[in-house]
């Protein structure tokens, strides 16, 4: 028999095969005995429920036994029966249990007891191996795919773009540095400033804050193309909302204009939640509880209105709401908080950057729905945006969530060669080092648009969780950096 004959947990839940000899591994994840039998949970990840498995230590050796603590892992055999206890429907009597790897009990960090968050983040080896954080990453998994499985059926291609750049498409210089220079002595140009030409790709290189420059490449060809790949920021933001390593899904279309970017955008949204809400029954049912049971901690008018589900439901059900920047500011200016001064930035004039706290006053206060802010004054946003006729504003759009803030930025692009020169001077943007950017304004231009979505802001606002660190399983922030 070859190592890997085993039946998963789920297909033993799904199908109950009553009478089967079969196989199960998996690791313990609390054993309870008294002197006529021992009862061990075991837990494969394949699903958050775990199998009961009944030792009878006539049977099962006391020495074995006393192996199966948890954490430990396990292969066991025997036959699937019908269940005696409330809870589920079968449970396997083991006949062999082999323990493929011990967990001393005195070092195994995890203890079957609530552990919180913080705690579990310094152990992000081990945390898959909890309720949650098993949730979470299977929730992440059909998001990912069902990302995928979106475009695919849209007749969208997949474009892997490079991850080592030498631009800078935000503009905002939070890049990470790619180089094999040395460090302590790196070769000097005749300014005395670093020798780039001397470095492995003789220019200056970073890893990539987008792929929508080169994503805009393959839609000049391809039409309707999505990217989804690794995303790197340096901002030195210490939020519950940012990584410096993230993903991000890039979609990009020749022949849209702004709004029916906004349709994509927003089908596309409902989509993936929908397709959670389908496939991860269990595990969303779960999420639920624990948001439940985290809220109830929190002072009553700091609840939220809904529950997990329900929030799923809501948005994947409702219209959202588009309004324009310029509509967005006289809400903000009239607002209490605003008025009674409770926003650390007061908005007074058009032309105000939005920060996260009026961002959530519009989507949780105001109109209690996801909202489409179009529109932005060009000054605060990427040179790559068309320019609206009243020459002011641009053709942004920025997706909001309930507790999430943005979670989409895209628009509609300047195809316009001249309009988009113009505006690379005014913004010091080097043309010469874009002139492949330039050339699909040069030959065959189109109207065009994209938008990204922070895949970890999505995953956020399925599962429930807070904290962007718990929903990636490896965060990357200032200062950490670890496994
Ligand atoms: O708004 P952003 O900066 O837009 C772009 O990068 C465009 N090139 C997208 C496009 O039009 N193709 O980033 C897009 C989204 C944000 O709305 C946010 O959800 C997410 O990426 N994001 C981050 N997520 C986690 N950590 C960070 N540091 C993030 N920065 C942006
Ligand atoms: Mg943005």
């Amino acid at each position: 028999m070859a190592f890997n004959k085993r039946v998963k947990i789920k297909t033993i839940l799904d199908e109950s095969p009553v009478g089967k000899e079969v196989t199960l591994m998996g690791w313990v994840r609390t054993k309870r005995s008294n002197k006529n039998v021992s009862f061990i949970a075991l837990n494969d990840g394949s699903t958050i429920t775990n199998y009961q498995i009944v030792a009878d230590p006539t049977i099962i050796s006391e020495e074995v036994l006393k192996r199966c603590a948890t954490g430990a892992c396990l292969k066991v055999s025997g036959k699937v029966v019908e269940s005696q206890g409330a809870g589920q429907s079968s449970e396997l009597n083991a006949s062999t249990i082999e323990v493929l790897g011990d967990a001393d009990p005195e070092k195994y960090p995890l203890q079957p007891k609530k552990h919180s968050l913080e705690f579990l983040r310094e152990i992000a080896h081990l945390r898959m191996r909890t309720n949650t954080f098993g949730a979470v990453f299977r929730v992440r998994h059909a998001l990912a795919y069902a990302v995928h499985k979106y475009f695919n059926d849209k007749g969208f291609f997949y474009i892997h773009t490079p991850i080592i750049t030498a631009s800078d498409a935000e503009g905002a210089g939070e890049t990470f540095k790619v180089t094999t220079l040395d460090l302590k002595n790196p070769p000097r140009n005749e300014e005395g400033g670093i020798d780039y030409k001397e470095d492995f790709f003789e220019r200056e290189t970073n890893l990539t804050v987008s792929g929508q420059l080169e994503g805009e490449l393959a839609a000049m060809a391809l039409s309707e193309i999505y990217t989804f790949g690794p995303t790197f920021r340096a901002e030195n933001s210490n939020t519950a909302r940012h990584l410096a390593e993230f993903w991000m899904i890039e979609p990009e279309m020749a022949f849209y204009d702004a709004e029916d970017n906004q349709d994509l955008a927003e089908d596309f949204l409902k989509y993936v939640i929908q397709y959670a809400l389908d496939n991860c029954a269990e595990d969303l049912k779960f999420l639920d509880q624990r948001l439940g049971d985290e809220e109830k901690s929190k002072p009553q008018d700091q609840r939220s209105e809904l529950g997990l589900i329900d929030k799923l439901k809501f948005v994947a059900e409702n219209d959202f709401v588009r309004l324009t920047y310029t509509e967005a500011i006289d809400i903000l200016r009239n607002s209490n908080p605003n008025k009674k001064k409770k926003f650390t930035y007061l908005i007074d004039a058009w032309g105000a950057d939005l920060q996260s706290e009026h961002e959530r006053y519009l989507v949780e206060k105001h109109f209690k729905k996801p909202v489409i802010l179009t529109d932005y004054p060009k000054e605060i946003k990427s040179f790559y945006m068309r320019q609206n006729e009243d020459g002011k504003t641009v053709a942004a759009m920025d997706i909001l969530f309930p507790g999430i803030g943005e979670i989409v930025g895209g628009s509609q692009r300047e195809e316009r060669l001249d309009v988009l020169t113009k505006r690379m001077e005014e913004m010091n943007i080097p043309q010469d080092e874009m002139w492949w950017y330039l050339d699909t304004r040069r030959f065959g231009a189109t109207p065009h648009a994209g938008f990204g979505l922070g895949f970890e802001r999505m995953v956020l606002f399925v599962t429930g969780m807070s904290n962007i660190r718990d929903v990636i399983a490896f965060p990357r922030t200032p200062g950490n950096a670890e496994f």
